[in-house]
């Protein structure tokens, strides 16, 4: 990708305080890139700071809030070539269908879909005038692979990452006549804060430095489609071939292991 310029490159990368982005800004850091780092928690950004002063510009926002995403778009545009945005900021919330709460499903569709797409709006022009300039510049959106299969009490974040997917999908047509490519990351189960509160099995999960170097290397790579860990998406595509009554009946299976599971305890 972007590798072999004089000025190291920038990426925009939000979700930088925790987990996969945390993982993912330290490796662009230490790969030698200009890294401008987006969360709410402004103390973890300036601790990241602190690892790589030269490298990590914390842009501190709230990417649910129109007047911050407003906020960041205004610095964004100061910022020079920006030649990758990663918009990976998310949350998980999972729904109890016991106690219906579409209050729940409208966080996470907010922070998930909406924060998400706020952010492009932001980054957009400054991606174009880095192409106007002549160099790469590229989006990519992190989604998951978890809504590809129908799993219990996921309606709100598999609903959220299905809505991003498509919504990516639309916006790599719409912009390959810019020549802005965009690329949706799945991945798995990823050790991280955000995995830690699950009570649940979690197959093939990896740590966040793993999931950061795939991440990066598929990037760098120019990959529109960087989905992992292997097994565990082998896994889901082959689910995804079961004829629906099949698939309904082995989520349904697990949706009841689960509620058995929670009335015991
Ligand atoms: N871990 C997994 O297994 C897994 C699998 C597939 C996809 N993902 C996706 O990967 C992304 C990162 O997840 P993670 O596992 O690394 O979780 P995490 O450790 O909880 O990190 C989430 C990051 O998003 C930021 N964030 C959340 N809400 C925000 C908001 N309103 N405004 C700005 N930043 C916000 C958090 O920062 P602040 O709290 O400081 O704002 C934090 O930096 C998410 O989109 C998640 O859906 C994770």
């Amino acid at each position: 990708m972007i590798t072999e310029q004089e000025v190291p490159a920038t990426v925009w990368l939000t979700g930088a305080s925790s987990g996969i982005g945390l993982a993912l800004a330290r490796m662009f850091a230490h790969e030698g890139f200009r890294v401008l780092a987006t969360a709410r928690n402004q103390d973890a950004l300036n601790a990241l700071k602190r690892e790589f002063p030269a490298r990590i510009t914390p842009l501190p926002g709230d990417t649910t809030s129109r007047e911050d995403v407003a906020r960041l778009a205004k610095t964004l545009r100061e910022q020079g070539a920006i030649e990758l945005a990663i918009l990976n900021a998310g949350t998980c919330e999972y729904l109890d269908v016991r106690h219906f709460d579409s209050e729940l499903v409208g966080r996470v569709m907010e922070t998930n879909v909406m924060g998400t797409v706020r952010c492009v709006e932001a980054v957009l022009p400054v991606l174009r005038q880095t192409r106007s300039s002549g160099l790469p510049a590229r989006l990519a959106i992190m989604s998951s692979s978890a809504w590809w299969f129908p799993f219990p009490r996921a309606e709100a974040y598999s609903a959220s990452k299905a809505a991003l997917t498509t919504f990516a999908l639309s916006l790599r047509a719409d912009l390959a006549a810019e020549n802005i490519p965009v690329t949706i990351i799945s991945p798995g189960f990823v050790r991280t804060p955000l995995t830690d509160r699950n009570d649940f099995p979690m197959p093939f999960r990896i740590d966040a430095d793993k999931a950061a170097r795939i991440i990066c290397r598929g990037l760098q790579r120019g990959h529109n489609e960087i989905a992992f860990p292997k097994r565990f998406t082998g896994l889901l595509k082959l689910l995804a071939c079961l004829p629906r009554p099949l698939a309904d009946r082995i989520a349904a299976n697990l949706a009841r292991n689960e509620q058995q599971k929670d009335s015991v305890l």
